[in-house]
């Protein structure tokens, strides 16, 4: 087989990147590792950012979102027992789109399969070859059979644990890293959400956060050790923690019910650089990891989708290298920034081991300064809508 984009990865970043060049007549396919129904089985968050829901709707995937997506148009930061909105679109003047990423991936799967799009599911062991030459080529396994795909570049959309990033170890590639001392104990229950927004809470007990997925489906977390165990915690008993992590009004507008999925994730920031080796291009969670707390993991690889579209749109149409060539500087400044904001967001709201009543207390007075200040609520507010792309 031959095409001119080989997309390895049937998250959001390959299907978002393999719309847009199939739309501006590129050809792609996509390996994908597992099936169609295991990769929409994931729970992930989704805070989209304009950049995001402005690519969706370019990659004729956004009707859905606009038709069930929630815009939100602040969140709230609670404290030292009281509440305080940020009031994003009238601080920026943005706002942002809460949809989980499943029904993300969901529309760009119907999308790419109602436009004849290529993807191969369930291909075994994928490895990029060449791509330090111009003749890049893919193999992968399936029923059996070795397969090759003959391309002209290689998009890494594979996630944190794919072959593309393993393809470039010795090959020059940086490592940053920063792996939290917690994780993060999360539930879905079919329950109305506690508010119509976010409530973000730095507690002495430990960070939570209360998100939705719909105006029946509520999300919530809590900051847990890293080695708990989910089994311990039983429903009531996170009900219990949630509350008395939260302002007691807030605490008392919880609406409980059994939970429907319970797991631990851990935190961790994580860079490669750099994110292009000859024509193999890392995108998205390849090439960097966020920890939850500011909602960027999806949103950053909307922007390297974005980058690294039009270079090679520009290739292509334009015989010209200038957008490919800077896709990995462009890509990384954009992605730092968002490291720097989520590091700020996940160092300012957790309970980190040994901090004391005395870090605790800073925490608060940093919130207090935040809240109080139009300029600090402002800097918060440009950040959680996303910085331009
Ligand atoms: N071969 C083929 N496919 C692979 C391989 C491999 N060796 N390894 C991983 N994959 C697939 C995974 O099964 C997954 O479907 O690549 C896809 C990567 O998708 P994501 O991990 O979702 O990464 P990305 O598309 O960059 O999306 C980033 O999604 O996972 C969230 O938190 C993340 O919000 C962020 C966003
Ligand atoms: C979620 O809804 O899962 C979510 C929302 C906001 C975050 C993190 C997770 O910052």
């Amino acid at each position: 087989m031959r095409t001119q984009v080989a997309i390895i990865g049937s998250g959001p970043s390959g299907l978002l990147l393999g719309q847009l060049l199939s739309d501006a007549g590129i050809d792609t396919v996509i390996v994908e590792r597992v099936s169609q129904d295991y990769v929409l089985g994931r729970i992930r968050a989704g805070v989209l950012e304009e950049g995001m829901t402005n690519l969706l709707d370019e990659a004729g995937a956004g009707a859905r979102m606009h038709r069930e997506g929630l815009p939100h148009d602040g969140f709230d930061l609670t404290f030292s027992g009281r509440h305080h909105r940020i009031d994003l679109h009238g601080l920026v003047g943005k706002r942002v789109m809460v949809y989980g990423q499943t029904e993300v991936t969901r529309d760009l799967m119907d999308r790419r399969a109602a436009t004849g799009g290529v993807t191969i599911y369930e291909a075994a062991n994928v490895q990029p070859h060449d791509f330090e030459g111009d003749k890049p080529y893919l193999t992968y396994e399936k029923d059996g059979v070795e397969h090759r795909i003959d391309c002209d570049f290689i998009a890494g959309c594979d996630g944190f644990h794919g072959a593309s990033r393993k393809a470039v170890e010795g090959k020059g590639l940086e490592i940053y890293e920063r792996v939290y001392p917690f994780g993060w104990l999360g539930i879905i229950a079919e329950v109305p959400p506690v508010s119509h927004e976010l409530v973000y809470s730095n507690h002495a007990r430990g960070f939570a956060l209360c998100s939705m997925r719909s105006t029946t489906r509520s999300r919530y977390y809590v900051q847990c050790p890293l080695d708990d165990d989910v089994e311990a915690w039983t429903d009531d008993r996170f009900w219990d923690e949630l509350r008395a992590r939260l302002p007691r009004e807030t605490a008392e507008a919880v609406i409980t019910g059994p939970s429907i999925e319970k797991s631990l994730a851990p935190l961790r920031s994580f860079v490669a650089e750099p994110l292009r080796f000859g024509r193999l291009f890392l995108v998205g969670d390849a090439g960097h990891i966020v920890p939850p707390t500011g909602a960027k993991g999806l949103n950053l690889a909307a922007s390297d989708v974005r980058y690294l579209f039009e270079g090679l749109r520009e290739h292509y149409a334009d015989r010209s290298d200038a957008g490919i060539d800077v896709y990995s500087a462009r890509a990384l400044k954009r992605v730092w920034k968002a490291q720097r904001f989520s590091a700020w967001m996940t160092n300012t709201l957790h309970r980190f081991p040994d901090m004391g009543s005395f870090g605790q207390r800073v925490q608060e007075a940093e919130l207090d300064y935040l809240v109080g200040s139009k300029a600090a609520s402002t800097s918060l507010a440009e950040n959680y809508v996303g910085l331009p792309y």
